[in-house]
């Protein structure tokens, strides 16, 4: 809305790649945004669109910021610019120098001084389709090309991903997000160790693992084992999925000293609050309560997956606290389709809506889901309740329920 004393605006300059106008990040709505819509409380909307933890993080962490805040100097001080005592923290729990650890305000801060250090006019970066969607809005914001390559069964294709850079001297980097977002699938560790060695040393491999702590031990290659080995890699780690402090924003690099050095010159002076700081270092000290999220997580994860595939539903193998359904597209058969998850189908009355029909629906029904069309649906594995709430919702769906046609009531 414009206020009636706004100036018209004449429009200042922008940068060149900037003027026709650059896709923006969508977050996942909120359940009060959509409470609203659908005439529910917020109270009865599971909100499975950003892949948090509903679990949240350590009492250790509360019992942290309670000190913290009780205490003005806290706050009236700007923070360690340098967040030495965490990184200090993450180096012991890596095995590595501190001077490998780089912090950022979550992975997005990460990614932003890696898009800014490495990337100009002229440079390319290259990733899979899908993957996390902040990579070809940041290439794009620092001028570069992004290389789009089409995952191949559900996974990323690896063998066309080093194609695309070794076609490409303007390469500079390739983001590559294990598991992958949205689709929750890992890659094999021999081909990964095969494309980091035809990598250029000159190709820097951004190796994005923040659901590592979901992964089943030996499913995905350990980027943060790989960033020791290789000099051009940089292991990407964060603080809000199993940690479950995504609100406090905390990410981090492992990497190469020089690497490291080069982001930060990028950092901003003083990128984590001093609350951000404490409450990550004092939820590395309960690995405990991870392992017991990570634990819950994966058996709901199951659960859900195997109860939505009964119900007819194709699901992609995930490692994460997320699962992804492939919806009845050209496009989802082309890319998802594999002896693992035969996409392309859908059970009953699904079968006659599009991906933007079913995720309205289900927001009626208090399960928000982020819609990837025209792949399908990602839904946030929360709760053993969300996990039932979703399944009717989803039973629903097939079932022609809450439809206009089916009379039945929509909320
Ligand atoms: C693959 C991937 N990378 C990075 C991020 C950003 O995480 P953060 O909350 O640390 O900014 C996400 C968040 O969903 C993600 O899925």
């Amino acid at each position: 809305m414009t206020s009636p004393s706004e100036p018209p605006f004449e429009g200042v300059r922008v940068r060149a790649n900037a003027r026709s106008g650059l896709v923006r990040y969508v977050p996942g709505e909120s359940p009060a945004d959509v409470a609203r819509e659908a005439g529910l409380t917020p109270a009865d909307v599971a909100k499975l669109s950003s892949n948090e933890n509903p679990y949240g993080p350590s009492p250790r962490v509360l019992a942290a910021l309670r000190e913290a805040v009780g205490d003005p100097e806290v706050l009236l001080r700007y923070p360690d610019g340098a967040s030495r005592s965490l990184r200090a923290a993450l180096a012991r729990r890596h095995g590595v120098a501190p001077s490998w650890i780089f912090v950022g305000a979550g992975l997005e801060d990460v990614l932003q001084a890696i898009a800014a250090r490495f990337l100009e006019p002229g440079a390319a970066a290259v990733m899979s389709r899908p993957s996390f969607a902040m990579y070809p809005i940041l290439t794009r914001l620092f001028g570069a090309t992004a290389v789009e390559v089409p995952v191949q069964e559900g996974r990323h294709d690896l063998a066309a991903l080093a194609e695309g850079v070794l076609r490409n001297e303007d390469v500079r980097l390739v983001w590559l997000d294990v598991p992958d977002n949205p689709l929750g699938t890992t890659v094999d560790p021999a081909a990964l160790e095969a494309f980091v060695a035809e990598l250029p040393d000159r190709v820097l491999l951004v190796y994005d693992e923040a659901y590592a702590e979901y992964v089943a031990p030996g499913a995905a290659p350990s980027g943060v084992e790989l960033a020791r080995r290789r000099p051009n890699v940089l292991a990407l780690r964060t603080f809000s999925k199993a940690y479950g402090l995504a609100g406090l924003r905390v990410g981090y690099a492992v990497g190469h000293p020089e690497l490291v050095e080069l982001l930060e010159e990028a950092r901003r002076p003083f990128n984590l609050s001093a609350l951000a700081q404490r409450a990550a270092e004092a939820a590395l000290e309960d690995e405990a309560h991870v392992l017991e999220v990570v634990r819950r997580t994966r058996a709901a994860r199951k659960r859900l997956a195997r109860e939505l595939r009964e119900l007819g539903y194709p699901v992609l193998p995930s490692e994460t606290n997320f699962v992804f359904v492939p919806w009845a597209t050209e496009e989802a058969r082309r890319l998802l389709a594999s002896s693992e998850c035969p996409a392309g189908s859908l059970p009953g009355k699904a079968r006659e809506i599009a991906i933007g029909e079913a995720h309205v629906r289900l927001k009626r029904a208090g399960v928000v889901v982020r819609p990837f069309p025209p792949l399908g649906l990602r839904i946030s594995v929360g709760t053993e309740a969300d996990v039932d709430r979703v399944l009717s919702a989803f039973r629903a769906l097939r079932d022609g329920e809450g439809t206009p046609q089916g009379g039945a009531p929509t909320n």
